[in-house]
């Protein structure tokens, strides 16, 4: 973590979606007043850990999608995105009409780019993220991640056959054999608008990104990655979550002395940003332990 990355020369042709709509009624009356991906994972709001992953990827230009309540909050927090040497543009939605719309919404922004679409409230952690984003990034159609859980019935599921290539993949199934969930981070190309503008909507009056994937799949053309055991995926969905994902950032960072998924460290780190840059981002936020975290790798990056 030391050693400082030099500027990435990756081919910049995709760009991020962060889906940060939605009630939040499994967490309220917590979500009532605010928005749940502003909620805090101990010291930083929920958007900061899927943004992160998107820095990780790769990304330069992001899309926000809120409610309209929640725009100005968003705004407010996340700026322009030019202090972290980004492009950061918004859009509403006006009611959750499910995670294909993210296509339909951001169709004029990607404008033919192939894109990643990482859902507000997920969260990735764990050796070897960084190589992995690095090969989805670079793949051909659509490529997925699949997490084992013990309650697939709750997410979109994959049926793998013993090489791990998808068989089927099912929104919510009340009977399944896999326990392969698919996660919240869709690395989608160019065709992704097309197929979200066809997709009806599901019995529980949604259009599913799982319709767009099988398309995909139909295509032959989509690759699942499975995340190996010791990999943190968390979503901060219900009250028990969101403590837990809370308390699995605290444990990690008191232990390391390490920030876990601070969008101004890895800008830094992705050469987006000069240290001068950092510091004065670091400064603005002082008076709190993840200011003075910032601080303290001004400092070591300094004498390093
Ligand atoms: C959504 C998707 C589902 C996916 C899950 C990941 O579920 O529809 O396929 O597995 O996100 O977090 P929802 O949050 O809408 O219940």
């Amino acid at each position: 973590m030391q050693q400082r990355t030099t500027v990435s020369h990756q081919k910049i042709d995709r760009k991020g979606i962060v889906l940060a709509g939605g009630s939040g009624s499994r967490l309220f009356p917590l979500t009532l007043g605010v928005s749940k991906q502003l909620l805090p994972i101990f010291d930083k709001p929920l958007i900061y850990y899927p943004l992160s992953t998107l820095i990780m990827a790769g990304v330069r230009e992001v899309l926000f999608i809120t409610n309209p309540q929640d725009l100005a909050a968003f705004q407010r927090l996340l700026g322009d995105g030019s202090q972290l040497g980004m492009e950061f543009s918004y859009a509403v939605q006006t009611e959750p009409r499910g995670l294909a719309d993210a296509y339909r919404i951001g169709r004029s922004f990607l404008a033919g780019a192939k894109s990643i679409l990482i859902l507000g409230d997920n969260i990735f952690f764990g050796h070897g993220i960084a190589n992995m984003l690095a090969s989805a990034w670079e793949s051909e159609g659509a490529s997925v991640f699949a997490s084992l859980v013990k309650d697939p019935h709750r997410f979109g599921v994959v049926e793998l056959d013993t090489n791990g290539k998808p068989i089927s993949i099912k929104e919510k199934p009340k009977v399944t054999k896999s326990r392969w969930a698919v996660t919240g981070l869709y690395f989608l190309d160019e065709r992704a608008c097309d197929y979200a503008d066809d997709v009806m909507p599901s019995e529980r009056g949604e259009i599913e990104i799982v319709s767009i994937l099988e398309r995909y799949l139909d295509d032959a053309e989509l690759s699942v990655e499975r995340l190996h055991r010791g990999f943190a995926w968390l979503d901060a969905g219900t009250h028990e979550s969101l403590h837990q994902a809370s308390d699995f950032v605290k444990t990690l960072q008191d232990r390391q002395g390490l920030l876990v998924s601070s969008p101004e460290e890895l800008a830094y780190r992705k050469g987006l940003i000069s240290l001068e840059a950092l510091e004065k981002l670091a400064w603005e936020v002082r008076q709190s332990s993840y200011g003075e975290a910032l601080l303290a790798l001004v400092d070591q990056e300094r004498n390093a």
